[in-house]
């Protein structure tokens, strides 16, 4: 089965609003030959609206790196989903690793965090993966299982043509450390073969399943030669746009 790749941005807390500007300008620029994959930039917040006014015309979407359940309301310090969508916004990343670890989100919150996101209609993509020391005890698959679970709770049959799993092992996130190709190609097909358990198997032959964790120009091309990854989330080689454009014109 064929799917269509996704090379998602994730910018984390950098760029003003100058430098997201044109960073997402150059971005785009290098994207004008791309149909046979979706490109996406998540920008902090408060450049969100700018960076979709730039890639406007181009085939790059835009999205956040996090969002609220709710449409409106009394939540000092989130962003609603009718939000992300009134500065232009298509998608939303929830449960990065760095929202688990230092800000303590726990599986419910990603949860309610991914069904509100999916409610208002945002490509949502659910970021898992396991730490080294759980890698180092053997429990990636089980630490992952969970993480999908409990995450996809809820979660219809419909609303997962909306749903993308990430899968970011921590140990390899900002640490030049890549998992190998056999490594990630085997989660893949685990996550894979669980969303058929849970779901069935045609939704499981759609899901896009993209690695990220040190995703750089010279890794890209054997990730993405394996049968289950179907795209790379990017972290700091989303800040450069010429690392960004070949990562997204992988081989
Ligand atoms: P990295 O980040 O590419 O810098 O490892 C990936 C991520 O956190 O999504």
């Amino acid at each position: 089965m064929k799917r269509k790749a996704l090379i998602a941005g994730n910018w984390k807390m950098h760029t003003t609003v100058m430098d997201a500007c044109h960073l997402a300008a150059d971005i785009a620029g290098r994207c004008t030959d791309i149909s046979d994959r979706d490109v996406l930039l998540a920008p902090p917040f408060t450049v969100l609206s700018e960076v979709s006014h730039v890639i406007r015309e181009s085939p790059v979407m835009v999205g956040s790196q996090n969002v609220c359940w709710e449409e409106k309301g009394a939540f000092t310090g989130e962003i609603s989903p009718v939000m992300v969508k009134d500065a232009g916004g298509g998608a939303a990343i929830i449960g990065h690793s760095e929202r688990r670890q230092i800000f303590h989100e726990d599986d419910a919150l990603i949860n309610k965090r991914l069904r509100g996101s999916l409610k208002f209609d945002l490509l949502t993509i659910l970021c898992v993966g396991e730490t080294l020391e759980e890698r180092e005890e053997n429990k990636t698959f089980e630490v992952v299982e969970e993480q999908i679970r409990s995450g996809l709770a809820g979660v219809g049959a419909a609303q997962m043509a909306k749903v993308v799993i990430a899968y970011e092992p921590v140990w390899a996130i900002g640490t030049g450390k890549t998992a190998t190709k056999e490594q990630a190609q085997e989660v893949h097909a685990f996550i894979r073969n669980r969303i058929e358990t849970m779901f069935e198997k045609s939704i499981a032959d759609q899901l896009r399943i993209l690695y990220g964790g040190s995703v750089k120009p010279d890794n890209v091309d054997d990730l993405m030669a394996q049968q289950d990854i179907d795209g790379a989330l990017v972290g700091g080689a989303a800040l450069d746009a010429e690392s960004f454009g070949r990562i997204i014109h992988f081989r």
